[in-house]
């Protein structure tokens, strides 16, 4: 991984179009379980149609309530890793780069990550289910459940299954990746969709895409260049290269 690493290391000193694309893997180091680890992740141990979908909030706003509740709570009490400060330091040091990111912690921003394009929206923010407005921060009860000034439930601001992404977000992360001389992939199983669709969109347009990943995904054999590493240890070495 050392030659790969310096070879990556040149590319990005010469490369003024970067896009930083991550999932969940980013945030594993800081102790947030991912979604479909299979042992670990949340959907082995919840059903996500119940929890992250419009029907289920409808059947049962309250469960759902304390499941983001349980989840705020560990974004909260989690720090951010090495993966995402050494995502800040490269937003620093280098010219047009672009952060894409599928989740919804906060982390990025807590490590100086300035405006990631937040394509599921974020945790810490509510938006009404009915008219959705702004729904500002959480309350500090669920008991009664929080209300918009329609009337209608709040919720927290995250894209729920068979949600459509925020169009204004996803154009912007697609142009970015369009774009792209080189695109990260990381810490992402590259199943969701629309998505998971960025690295092959910039691949298309001649970007060299690199994936960070201990395991394989759909995105593997398409990418020029695959780091098997998690990215707490892989973006620090990339990062201590670029010296
Ligand atoms: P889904 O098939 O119900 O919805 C995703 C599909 O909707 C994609 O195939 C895409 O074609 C279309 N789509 C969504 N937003 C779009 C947009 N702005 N422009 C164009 N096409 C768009 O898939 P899903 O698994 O139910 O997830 C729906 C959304 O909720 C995804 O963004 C996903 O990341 C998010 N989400 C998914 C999960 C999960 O585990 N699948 C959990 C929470 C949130
Ligand atoms: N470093 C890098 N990658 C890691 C690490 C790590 N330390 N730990 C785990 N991974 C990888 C796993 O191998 C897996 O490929 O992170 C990926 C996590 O995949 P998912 O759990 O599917 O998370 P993600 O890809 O972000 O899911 C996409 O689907 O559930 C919805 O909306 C939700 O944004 C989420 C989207």
């Amino acid at each position: 991984m050392h030659a790969a690493i310096s070879d990556l290391a040149r590319r990005l000193r010469d490369c003024d179009r970067l896009v930083l694309f991550t999932g969940a893997g980013v945030s594993a180091e800081s102790g947030i379980p991912t979604f479909r680890d299979a042992q670990t992740g949340l959907w082995a141990r919840y059903s996500p149609e119940q929890l992250a979908s419009p029907e289920g909030f409808r059947a049962d706003p309250r469960t759902v309530w304390a499941w983001y509740a349980w989840r705020r709570e560990k974004c909260l009490a989690a720090a951010p890793n090495p993966a995402h400060l050494a995502i800040a330091e490269l937003q620093r040091r280098l010219p047009g780069v672009t952060l894409i990111t599928q989740n919804v912690d906060g982390l990025h921003q807590r490590a100086g990550s300035e405006a990631p394009l937040e394509l599921h929206g974020n945790l810490h923010r509510l938006k009404c289910f009915r008219c959705g407005a702004d729904g500002g921060d959480w309350p500090e009860t669920l008991d009664p459940l929080p209300r918009c000034v329609c009337g209608g439930l709040l919720r927290p601001a995250v894209v729920w299954f068979g949600e459509s992404l925020p169009g204004e977000v996803l154009a912007r992360a697609s142009e970015a990746g369009l774009q792209a001389g080189l695109f990260f992939s990381i810490g992402t199983s590259s199943l969701v969709y629309p998505a998971a669709d960025l690295p092959f969109q910039a691949k298309r347009r001649g970007a060299f895409v690199v994936e960070i990943n201990p395991q394989p995904t759909p995105l593997s054999r398409h990418a020029d260049l695959c780091l098997h590493g998690a990215a707490g240890g892989v973006l620090p070495r990339l990062l201590a290269a670029l010296e």
